[in-house]
Order: structure tokens, then C-alpha cells, then sequence
């Protein structure tokens, strides 16, 4: 599968960790950056990840920051998107089933490498379910149509 993964500074150890176990499982992967522990800002790369998504060049994408609210908030914004934050692998499996959620965002201060590896498994396994959850992604996507 062709994923794409990005974090700030606080997630970038965390990044390289989960970039060399997708390679491990075969997945292609696209590093969005960031590209050193050096301070940045995580809007950046949860824009970037959230582009990489919506242009097509990837099915699937992880974002990383402290805690992954930041970095998830900032790729909601790009219109078509939706990113979950999860610390648990249940959560993750959801936001696939039922949010059809494209993106997985967690902190790297919150959940560890092994947790992590869990939730990114969790998420990548699950296909959306479809059927009543499909009505409900829609009047999502109504809300976003309805900005300006
Ligand atoms: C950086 O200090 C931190 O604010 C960021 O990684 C993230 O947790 C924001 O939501």
C-alpha cells in the first residue's frame, strides 16, 4: 500500500521507527517530513501528509506530533479529509470502519513504539464498512461544503 507519513519535531524519531517497519512489511512509503529532531511546526507537515492523500499519490497516511491533535487538526482542514487521533489500536480499527478516516494521527508523548506499531497495524487491517456509516461520513462532508 502507498503510504504517506509526516510529523513535527517531536514525532521524527517516532517517524523513522514507523517509515522502516512499513518498508519491513512491503508498503511503499512517502516521507513527508519532517527530516531532523530540529524544532518546526506541525500545521506543515499535517498539510502535506493530508495533500499527498487528496492528489491520490497515497491511500493511507500517519501523522506524528506530541500528541497528534495538532498535527490531525491541521490535516482536517484540507477539504475531503479526515484524520483520527488514536492512542489504542480500537480506536484506530474504528476510525477506518466507521469514519473512513484516511489518516491515523497519535502523539509520540503519549503512546510508545510497540503502541504505536499496534495502532498504525490496527488501522491499516480495516476497510470502512460502508452501508449507515456512509450517510453519516456524508453529513460531514455536507458540513464542510457548507463553509465558505
Ligand atoms: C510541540 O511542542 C507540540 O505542541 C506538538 O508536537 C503537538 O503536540 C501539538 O498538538
Amino acid at each position: 500500500m502507498k503510504i504517506a507519513i509526516g510529523s513535527d519535531h517531536t514525532g521524527f524519531f517516532m517517524k523513522q521507527e514507523i517509515m522502516a517497519y512499513l518498508r519491513e512489511q512491503g508498503h511503499e512509503v512517502t516521507d513527508c517530513g519532517t527530516y531532523s529532531a530540529e524544532r518546526c511546526d506541525y500545521p506543515i507537515y499535517g498539510e502535506r501528509v493530508a495533500l499527498a492523500i487528496k492528489a491520490g499519490e497515497a491511500e493511507r497516511g500517519v501523522l506524528i506530533c506530541g500528541t497528534g491533535v495538532g498535527i490531525s487538526l491541521a490535516a482536517n482542514k484540507v477539504k475531503g479529509i479526515r484524520a483520527g487521533v488514536c492512542s489504542e489500536p480500537y480506536t484506530a480499527r474504528m476510525t477506518r470502519q466507521h469514519n473512513n478516516s484516511q489518516i491515523i494521527a497519535f502523539g509520540a508523548r503519549v503512546v510508545g513504539p510497540a503502541m504505536a506499531k499496534m495502532i498504525v497495524d490496527a488501522f491499516l487491517d480495516a476497510e470502512f464498512e460502508g452501508g449507515r456509516h456512509t450517510d453519516r461520513v456524508a453529513l460531514i462532508t455536507e458540513i464542510e461544503n457548507r463553509q465558505e
